[in-house]
């Protein structure tokens, strides 16, 4: 393994927490390299669900180390909750949990702007989570404004310049939304109990993981959101605020490329989005419908319905691409055990032009029609399926199908939330 990035090759909720926990067995730490608490990651085990938002969900290991990486924007309250939650479970994290100083901070002001920002804009609205994500990227690019988790051990600085900040953010609360002005002291005095409450947890996180692979160690690199939501590669605006992609891992957890071995993107046996956005294969009739039932294809952030669609090859291929994708994670293979005819999608039709690549002009995109290949359904249940050559034929055909299409090899396949309900591959 040494270095492993595992991320989303489509928009996200592809099932990265599950393949991350079967992966963590043979690492050492699990890193987080962007996003924030959007991020919803699942882990079941036994009957116990897991829902982690900041936390790499390697945490669940006992003996293995978690990385916030320094592309991260903390919400010092999601993680607090979140350490205290993991906590009353019996599950510490002393000792074994270590944030970057140098990671952004999400202050109360970014999740209101997040909302305001959304309530202006109306039907044109992105769909956000509402955590803040967009604004506190925008800050930390921005320069002048960002609050870093090195400065919530500083109160004297926290003094001074949260206090600048929120005199600059209310000047545009109160006259650009009309919304009443926050209280600087109030926010300091948060801002402070969250550097105390988190301040055994601060280091170089660049220089941890440098040093751990330097001694030999193994790390895993989980993605959040995917390639489809990346702020360079994916569907603009309709994206997240950072790099889900590849190099992203790279820059968001302080590692060269030259220290990475392996690119697994996971993909689901079919496509889902939330939020706003293109969608090409989206079914928006009783298919559609279906596939959310069956996979409970509700956000584990927001639980807003997710938008189910036909596996889009188009897609993964960009995924494969812009990644260099070293291998595919095929995910809730079984949610489609039931369905009798199949489709996926090759290319992408515009006018009399057959498209094989992924569009990025979104006026492109809009014009485009998928073009589907029709396959049959298994029709039997692959929950208790442990080995390939037991699959359906069907279904090995649509696996095979699928990365053939993507220009990727298959590792792994899911076929239930379970830890051992996995497929490997030879
Ligand atoms: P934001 O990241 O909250 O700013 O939301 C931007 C877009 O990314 C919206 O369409 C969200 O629904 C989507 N998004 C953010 N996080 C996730 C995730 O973890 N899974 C799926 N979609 C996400």
């Amino acid at each position: 393994m040494p270095a492993t990035i595992v991320l989303g090759a489509q928009w996200g909720d592809e099932g990265k927490a599950k393949v991350v926990d079967y992966l963590t067995r043979d690492a050492d730490i699990v890193a987080r390299f962007q996003g924030g608490a959007n991020a919803g990651h699942t882990v079941q085990v036994g009957d116990t669900q897991f829902i982690f938002h900041l936390i790499p969900s390697g945490i669940m290991h006992p003996g293995k180390s978690c990385v916030v990486g320094n592309g991260v924007v903390l919400d010092p309250e999601a993680a607090i909750t979140e350490i205290e939650d993991l906590a009353a479970k019996g599950i510490s994290v002393e000792g074994r949990l270590f944030i970057s100083q140098n990671a952004h901070v999400v202050m109360p002001y970014h999740k209101l702007f997040d909302r305001l920002g959304e309530e202006r804009q109306g039907t044109d609205k992105l769909g956000t989570t509402g955590r803040g994500i967009g604004p506190a990227y925008r800050d930390k690019v921005e320069r002048t404004w960002g609050i870093r988790v090195m400065d919530l051990l500083d109160e004297p600085l926290l003094q001074t310049r949260v206090a600048a900040v929120v005199e600059e953010k209310n000047r545009v609360l109160t006259r650009l939304y009309d919304h009443a002005p926050l209280d600087a002291a109030d926010i300091i005095r948060g801002a402070v109990e969250y550097g105390q409450r988190l301040r055994m947890y601060v280091t170089d996180t660049s220089q941890l993981l440098n040093d751990a692979l330097s001694a030999g160690k193994n790390i895993l690199l989980e993605g959040a959101q995917g390639t489809l939501l990346d702020i360079d590669h994916g569907t603009y605006p309709f994206v997240t605020s950072s790099n889900t992609t590849a190099g992203g891992a790279c820059t968001g957890a302080g590692i060269g490329p030259t220290r990475i071995d392996a690119v697994i993107g996971v993909t689901k046996a079919y496509t889902t989005r939330v939020g706003n956005g293109p969608f090409p294969t989206e079914l928006t009739g009783t298919t559609g419908e279906r596939i959310r039932e069956l996979g409970h294809e509700y956000g584990a952030t927001t639980g807003r319905p997710r938008r189910c669609g036909w596996f889009d090859a188009v897609i993964v291929r960009l995924a494969a691409r812009v990644n260099g994708l070293t291998s595919l994670a095929l995910t809730r293979l079984d949610v489609l055990d039931t369905v009798e005819k199949l489709k996926v999608c090759i290319a992408y039709r515009r006018g009399g032009d057959v498209l094989e690549e992924f569009p990025g002009d979104p006026q492109v995109l809009g014009e485009c029609r998928p073009v589907y290949e029709e396959w049959d359904g298994w029709c039997t249940s692959t929950r208790d399926v442990r080995r390939y050559a037991d699959l359906p034929p069907q279904a090995r055909d649509y696996v095979e199908r699928l990365s053939a299409l993507s220009r990727t090899p298959v590792q792994m396949i899911s076929v239930g939330p379970e830890r051992d309900a996995t497929i490997i591959m030879d």
